[in-house]
C-alpha cells in the first residue's frame, strides 16, 4: 500500500487542515473507522458478506482497511481500471459489477485475471460472454462471470427468470469462463426516502433474483452468488434469503445525501475550501465549484450548517452562498458535498485528519480512471 509519496504531501502532515492549499479533500480518520466498524460488526455472523465497493473513494489505503475491518470478502468495483489498481494493491477477489466490452478491454481483463486469484465480471450479453471466454481460453485463465439481471432500475441487465436462465445455459457451456451467479442491483430503491417502504421494495425486488436463482437451480446449474444492495439498502438486502453478497459502496466517506438515507454513518469527507471574495453583506464565495465537488444531489453544504437556509450556487470554480455568516475572506470552510462518489474521482489525493490535524495523505490511484 503506498502512503504518502512526494514531499509536497509530506509536509501536510502535521498541519491543521484550514492551512492546507485549497481545495482540500480530507477524511476524518475516527469517524471513517467508526463507519468501517459499523459496517463490519453489523455483517459478523451473517450468511451474508460485504463486498465494499470502491467507486466510492478509489482509493486503496481505504480498500486494504475495509477488508481489514472484516466481514468482507473482496471488492466490488466499477470500472476496469479501479480493478487493476486494487489488484496492484494486493487485493486478491475482485467483483467488476459491470460490463467489460471491446477487444482491449477483454485483453486487460485476461491479463488481470492471470494476478488476481478470484476475478468475476458482469455480463448481460451472449456474444460479450463468448468473447470474454474466447479470449479467457486462449489465455489458460479463468473468468467468473455473473449474469446482470434488471430487478428495475432500467440500465444494464437481462430481465429476470427465462432470460437469465437462457444466457447461464449459454455460459456453462463455454471454456474459460465460470458461471458464478447473479449480480442484481437494486440501484432504483436506494433514495426511497421511508426506510419501512424501502425495506418492503428492496425485498420485493430482489425477490426477482432468488426466483431467477430457483429457476437456474432447477435446470441443474449451480448458482453460488447473488451480489446486490448499497449503503442504504445492506440491511434490507442482507435479510433477503440468498442475497450473499452485499455491494455497498458510499459508507466510508458518506455524503449529505446519503446522511438522510443512512444516519447510522457518519460523515468523515469534507473538502476544505476557502473564502475568496465577500462581495456583499450576507454573500460569500468560495474557491470550490463544480469541478471540485460532485453536485448531482445539490450543490456542497458548509460543514454543521446542512440544514441551514442559505442558498448556494454552483459555477465553474466558484461556490457562492447568499445567507452566509461572518467569514472573513481568506478562511477555510470544509464543505460536505452532495455525493462523495464523484467528489472523490475528482481529487488525486485525501487528507487524513484527526481532531482536524493531518496525520496521512493517501493517494486516490483510481481517480479519473474511466476506462
Ligand atoms: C453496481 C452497484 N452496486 C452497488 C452500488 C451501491 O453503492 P453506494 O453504497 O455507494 O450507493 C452502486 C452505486 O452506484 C452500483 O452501481
Amino acid at each position: 500500500m503506498a502512503g504518502i509519496n512526494s514531499a509536497v504531501e509530506r509536509s501536510a502532515v502535521g498541519k491543521p487542515i484550514q492551512d492546507l492549499d485549497t481545495p482540500a479533500l480530507c477524511l476524518d480518520l475516527d469517524l471513517f473507522e467508526s463507519n468501517l466498524k459499523r459496517m463490519a460488526d453489523y455483517f459478523r455472523g451473517r450468511s451474508a458478506r460485504l463486498r465494499p465497493h470502491f467507486k466510492n473513494n478509489k482509493c486503496s489505503q481505504i480498500a486494504m482497511r475495509q477488508l481489514s475491518a472484516g466481514s468482507a470478502v473482496g471488492m466490488t468495483c466499477a470500472k476496469l481500471g479501479e480493478a487493476e489498481v486494487l489488484s496492484t494493491a494486493g487485493c486478491r477477489d475482485i467483483l467488476i459489477a459491470n460490463q467489460i466490452v471491446g477487444p482491449d478491454k477483454i485483453a486487460r481483463l485476461v491479463e488481470l485475471a492471470r494476478t488476481t486469484p478470484t476475478l468475476r465480471v458482469a455480463v448481460d450479453d451472449r456474444d460479450n460472454a463468448a468473447a470474454i471466454a474466447e479470449s479467457a481460453s486462449r489465455a489458460g485463465v479463468t473468468v467468473g462471470l455473473l449474469i446482470e439481471i434488471d430487478i428495475g432500475m432500467g440500465r444494464c441487465g437481462v430481465g429476470a427468470g427465462a432470460p437469465a436462465l437462457d444466457l447461464a445455459r449459454h455460459i456453462v457451456k463455454l471454456k474459460g469462463v465460470r458461471f458464478d451467479g447473479l449480480q442484481a442491483y437494486e440501484g432504483h430503491l436506494v433514495t426511497v426516502p421511508n426506510r419501512d417502504e424501502r425495506r418492503r421494495r428492496v425485498r420485493e425486488d430482489l425477490g426477482k433474483a432468488v426466483e431467477t436463482r430457483r429457476a437456474i437451480e432447477a435446470a441443474g446449474i449451480a448458482v453460488p452468488i447473488i451480489s446486490g444492495g448499497s449503503t442504504s439498502t445492506y440491511d434490507a438486502a442482507a435479510s433477503v434469503e440468498g442475497v450473499n453478497e452485499i455491494q455497498a459502496g458510499t459508507y466510508p466517506t458518506m455524503d449529505h445525501m446519503y446522511v438522510k438515507l443512512a444516519p447510522e454513518f457518519a460523515i468523515a469527507l469534507s473538502i476544505v475550501s476557502r473564502v475568496i471574495s465577500r462581495p456583499k453583506a450576507g454573500t460569500a464565495v468560495l474557491d470550490t465549484g463544480l469541478k471540485g465537488a460532485g453536485h448531482e444531489f445539490g450543490p456542497p453544504k458548509p460543514k454543521g450548517m446542512l440544514d441551514a437556509n442559505m442558498s448556494i450556487h454552483l459555477s465553474e470554480e466558484h461556490c457562492t452562498i447568499v445567507g452566509a455568516p461572518d467569514w472573513k475572506v481568506g478562511q477555510a470552510v470544509e464543505l460536505i458535498p452532495s455525493h462523495s462518489c464523484t467528489t472523490c474521482n475528482l481529487y488525486r489525493r485525501i487528507h487524513v485528519h484527526q481532531n482536524s490535524r493531518i496525520i496521512d495523505v493517501w493517494p486516490i490511484e483510481a481517480s479519473g480512471r474511466l476506462a
